[in-house]
């Protein structure tokens, strides 16, 4: 997921990732497999001009709820990650030019300070073989510029996280990390040599420049980001929403947590491995460290997901002919009851006659389809809700069997 506060493009650009391009021999940002399209997400909202109420309980880096807010709509999301409901809540937020340009003033006072050597460097942050990840001169420069943000910027002024952001992405291009589709690498020697003599102070400035000229095309509309677990939908939200627009995390064993993981540490919002884990047993589809140890203790709670269908399917992949078959298929099951936890949940947030879109893709285990529309349209059915539909909206990759889809479904 890239970290980009620059409006206009983010409506092109939100589940990107950065990765370094043989062609061009630049870094660049491309797109995370399982993001879905964002025209789809602009279109299914252009399209319902009179939904009053938009939630969004998956909110990811905030592309549903913003454009909510620039077509004049008030959009509600939740995430079950601090990391990214700060984010998206810079994202949403209204800023002055004065704001705007007392950011850029406090950008040249911490180059200053670093260049003056008059401020000492924060820690580094507590990630595991920091080595790494960044080389001692680019961990240096952002342990100063980590200082040097906060001695220019006041605690959650809106200073302050304009120029966070432009930190997140200035360590990830000063890093030796190649985000490779859903994983990350470590650069190979060759284009480490590429970033070695790069000018980071103007590297970071280039950042603030890039964040600055999309953070005063304020949105119309009112956006609430919340802090909150989706399978609690009522706990984080209030009133009633007429639309849903959201792209849930897919059956995928793709974690956030671990592709955020630089970021979440430096500023601060993970503190430990455990927690990083913990983390991501709460999060649906989670799958990092201790998230994967439990699953394969893990029992199917008594209210859990009954199907014909799930069932087959957790069936094959528990028989899988590899040591990880149970460990899948508990995987599997966990995902889908806690999708049902949220869909029961979700019925007592919804006006009546409220559309719902999801999108999502199906995904295979070792050949084994789990058509993940299929049963987001079973549990929408045995919950009463009415029009159910699932549209193929495209092909995910060359596996043809790999279709992403708009599940929809009206509130009766
Ligand atoms: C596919 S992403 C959403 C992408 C988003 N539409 C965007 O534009 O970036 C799924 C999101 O669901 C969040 N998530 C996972 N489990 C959750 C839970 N139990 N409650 C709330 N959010 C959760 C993840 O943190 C992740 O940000």
């Amino acid at each position: 997921m890239s970290v980009l506060l620059k409006r206009e493009q983010l409506r092109q650009r939100s589940d990107y990732t950065y990765k370094f391009n043989e062609k061009t021999g630049r870094h660049g940002w491309l797109r995370l497999t399982p993001a879905y399209s964002l025209k789809v997400v602009e279109e299914l909202i252009t399209g319902h001009r009179q939904a009053k109420r938009i939630f969004d309980p998956f909110c990811g880096t905030g592309t549903t709820v913003l454009s909510a807010a620039y077509h004049g709509h008030e959009g509600v999301t939740t995430d079950i990650n601090p990391f990214l409901v700060w984010f998206a809540q810079a994202k949403t937020a209204h800023y002055t030019s004065n704001q705007i340009s007392a950011t850029q003033e406090a950008c040249s006072s911490a180059l200053d300070l670093i260049r003056c050597n008059s401020i000492e460097p924060a820690s580094p942050p507590p990630i595991h073989n920091i080595e790494r990840w960044w080389s001692p001169k680019s961990l240096n420069f952002l342990q100063f510029l980590r200082t040097a943000i906060s001695v220019v910027t006041k605690e959650y002024s809106a200073e302050r996280t304009l120029l966070q952001i432009a930190f997140c992405r200035t360590l990830i291009e000063l890093s030796n990390v190649a985000f490779n589709h859903q994983s990350m690498s470590f650069k190979n020697e060759k284009q480490l040599n590429i970033d070695f003599d790069a000018d980071m102070a103007g590297i970071f400035s280039e950042n603030v420049r890039f964040i600055l000229s999309g953070a005063s095309e304020n949105p119309i509309g009112k956006s609430y980001v919340v802090l909150g677990d989706s399978k609690n939908a009522t706990e984080a939200t209030k009133g009633l929403f007429d639309l849903i627009v959201t792209s849930p995390p897919y059956v995928n064993r793709m974690s956030y947590i671990r592709e955020l993981r630089p970021y979440m540490y430096w500023l601060g919002f993970l503190v430990n491995g455990r927690d990083a884990g913990e983390l991501d047993w709460t999060a649906i589809g989670g799958t990092w460290g201790i998230a994967t140890s439990r699953l394969a203790d893990w029992k199917r709670p008594t209210d859990c997901f009954e199907s014909q269908h799930l069932s087959n399917a957790l069936d094959q992949i528990a028989h899988l002919d590899n040591m990880n078959g149970t460990v899948l298929a508990n995987y599997v099951a966990k995902y889908f009851d806690d999708m049902w936890s949220h869909f029961r949940c979700l019925t007592s947030v919804l006006a009546h006659g409220a559309e719902l879109h999801y999108i999502v893709g199906n995904s295979t285990f070792y050949g084994t389809l789990v058509p993940t529309e299929l049963l987001y349209a079973e549990m929408l059915t045995n919950l009463g809700f009415n029009k159910i539909e699932c549209h193929p909206i495209r092909k995910r990759n060359s596996k043809k069997e790999l279709i992403e889809f708009d599940v929809i479904a009206q509130w009766k």
